[in-house]
């Protein structure tokens, strides 16, 4: 089977699109990653795309364009390099339905909380603030709100009492590391359902291939959580 051609938004430091890299050239994710785009003119993520031969694509907002606009303008320039699916890692904008009626249920992000939970910018330090015992990120497909759509993979992190949002934000990050390679591969696998605004995953009764030693929050499989026909 062809690897399922995906595109990667990023704004920034790039680590989440560097564990997806890692997992490709790891044989644990069936993806080929076909182009990176971001908003700024040179992220430190686009060093991970050039060490792994992937194309990286500056796509910076004019300053007096409307974000009806630039939206539609990203969506043309990522239909360049013709993905099946894009991702957004650590992308500092929330795209509208210029974008994202392009890529209908083929936009997926990852979000360092446990969604409903602390949804936008900040989760680290709304998640320690509220005095939470759990935190985790989630990885879902992107629809019109803010970290809204689908839900397609948790994983859980403990709160410490003496957690900052930084040292929050690192044991939630190598959660997101793992986490989000492992939804890529199930989508690749085309093992995800969209049903009544949740994601209903087809374990097909065995493992999903994800990085070696990955957590084992989705590996707990009932009879149950099989889609019923
Ligand atoms: C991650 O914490 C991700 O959950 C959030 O933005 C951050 C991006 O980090 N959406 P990186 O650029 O992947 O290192």
């Amino acid at each position: 089977m062809e690897p399922l051609r995906l595109a990667v938004l990023v704004s920034g430091r790039g680590s989440n699109l560097k564990a997806i890299l890692d997992a490709v050239a790891g044989g644990a994710l069936d993806v080929s990653v076909c182009g990176v785009y971001s908003d700024r003119p040179a992220p430190l993520a686009f060093e991970w795309a050039r060490q792994s031969g992937v194309s990286v694509f500056p796509v910076v907002p004019g300053e007096t364009e409307s974000r009806a606009a630039y939206d539609a303008r990203l969506a043309g320039e990522v239909l360049g390099v013709r993905p099946q699916a894009v991702a957004l890692a650590g992308f500092m904008r929330v795209l509208s339905s210029a974008f994202l009626d392009v890529f209908p249920d083929r936009v997926i992000n990852i979000h360092p909380a446990l969604l409903p939970s602390f949804r936008r910018l900040d989760a680290q330090e709304q998640a320690v603030a509220a005095g939470v015992r759990f935190s985790g990120c989630t990885v879902h497909f992107v629809d019109g709100g803010m970290d809204t759509g689908p839900i397609i993979l948790q994983s859980v992190a403990p709160v410490y009492q003496d957690d900052t949002a930084g040292t929050l934000s690192a044991r939630i990050l190598a959660k997101e590391h793992k986490t989000y390679p492992a939804a890529l591969q199930l989508l690749a696998e085309g093992r995800l359902q969209i049903r009544d605004r949740r994601v209903l995953i087809d374990w097909n009764g065995r493992r999903p291939r994800s990085p070696r030693d990955s957590v084992s929050e989705w590996q707990e499989i009932r009879d149950s959580d099989r889609i019923p026909g």
